[in-house]
């Protein structure tokens, strides 16, 4: 289903901004004319990635430093150099994006 999320105008460059849509928390990021729909809670620990740092196509977790591509969500780096137990992560669930005249719309 495709669900209309906000304008492009209320997004700020490289500033995530959290939505809930029909009970489904995303973050919306936008870096360039592009836009990118990801699971609003790191899959490492749950932190609200509302408050990562966005740098090139990528987002950082501000809790431990872990990386993930906003284009395909996967695990790109993690600080720790180990991946099991406690230091586990999933990849990101992203949502795919349609940009329509000045709105957004993610695929839910
Ligand atoms: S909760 Fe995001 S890196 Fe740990």
């Amino acid at each position: 289903m495709l669900v209309r999320v906000s304008s492009l105008s209320d997004l700020e460059e490289k500033k995530p901004r959290k939505f809930s849509i029909n009970g489904i928390e995303v973050v919306i990021v936008r870096v360039g004319d592009k836009v990118f729909a990801i699971e609003a809670y790191c899959p490492h620990k749950g932190r609200n990635l509302e408050y990562g740092e966005v740098e090139g196509y990528k987002i950082r977790c501000d809790l431990h430093g872990y990386e993930y591509s906003l284009e395909n969500g996967e695990l790109i780096f993690n600080p720790y150099g180990k991946t099991s137990g406690w230091y586990f992560s999933p990849n990101l669930r992203i949502y795919k994006v349609e940009i329509k005249g000045k709105d957004i719309f993610i695929q839910i």
